[in-house]
């Protein structure tokens, strides 16, 4: 049985299909990467797989459960964790405590951000800092997130999202915006996470998850145009013109590099 599938996902804003009949699948443990053109549907179905968006029609199902109706909320209770497209972090506080939420919510321990913040459990600075060793931040544990480099607080939102114990991790262009050197760290790292856990990834550019990916799914105008691995995908004539056809976006894609 796969992790998760979906069938007939659908979402429309207004006359605009940005998600159409999709049916995807994942399979447990498995690195899928989701590509396709600006525009054509893919943060729309994270945020339809994650509950930030119900659907228009369709139904989305994680280990056999329905789960097309649970808020964001139960979904990360069951494993479905994401992170965004813009890093999303809290800037004015300190790193450790960014993830101290998280972690005292896994742990059950989280009634009142503020009681919480005041007088957090020894156990929590502890289990936070296990999770900034991860990524690699524990000796910036203190510094001010908002003071660190845009790829660092990446990393430090791919540790909030670890510290949920994901079964899926959907991570939404998690290298855009970083630098060579940044996008190589948060590679590194991906690849250290590939096969222990179920990771879902889109990304623009798609040399830059070639590589990494076990399968490949392209959107193009909201539908799933073609998938299977990556060597298949790429030479698939139907990739070629929904990227070839958006002269600009292939640029960016940077198709010619792969
Ligand atoms: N909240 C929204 N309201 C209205 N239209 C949206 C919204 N989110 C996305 N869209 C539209 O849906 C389409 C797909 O967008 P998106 O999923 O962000 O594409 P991608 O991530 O592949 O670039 C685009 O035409 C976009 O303008
Ligand atoms: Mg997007």
């Amino acid at each position: 049985m796969s992790l998760l599938t979906t069938s007939g996902l659908t979402k429309r804003f207004g006359g605009l299909v940005a998600v159409n009949s999709v049916d995807l699948r994942i399979e447990e443990n498995e690195t899928l990467g989701v590509i396709g053109p600006n525009g054509s549907g893919k943060t729309t179905l994270f945020n339809l797989l994650s509950g930030f968006f119900p659907p228009t029609a369709g139904r989305i199902f994680f280990q056999g459960r329905d789960v097309t109706h649970l808020s964001p909320e139960e979904r990360v209770k069951m494993g479905m964790v994401r992170t965004f497209q813009l890093v999303s972090v809290f800037n004015s506080l300190k790193v450790w405590e960014n993830l101290a939420p998280c972690v005292a919510w896994k742990s059950g321990m989280y009634h009142s951000l503020w009681r919480f913040m005041t007088t957090p459990a020894a156990s929590t600075w502890a289990d936070s800092l296990e999770a900034l060793k991860l990524v690699g931040l524990e000796g910036q544990a203190e510094a001010i997130a908002g003071e660190l480099s845009y790829g660092d607080r990446r990393l430090l939102e791919i540790a909030l999202a670890l510290s949920l114990r994901p079964k899926l991790l959907l991570l939404d262009e998690p290298f855009s915006g970083l630098s060579d050197v940044e996008i190589a760290k948060v590679l590194a790292l991906l690849k250290s996470l590939k096969g222990k856990i179920t990771i879902g990834i889109i990304e623009h550019k798609i040399s830059m998850i070639v590589d990494f990916v076990d399968r490949l799914c392209v959107m193009n105008e909201g539908r799933i145009i073609c998938e299977g691995n990556p060597s298949e995908v790429l030479t698939n004539p139907l990739v070629n013109e929904c990227y070839w056809g958006k002269q600009e976006t292939l640029e960016r894609a940077g198709v010619s590099g792969v």
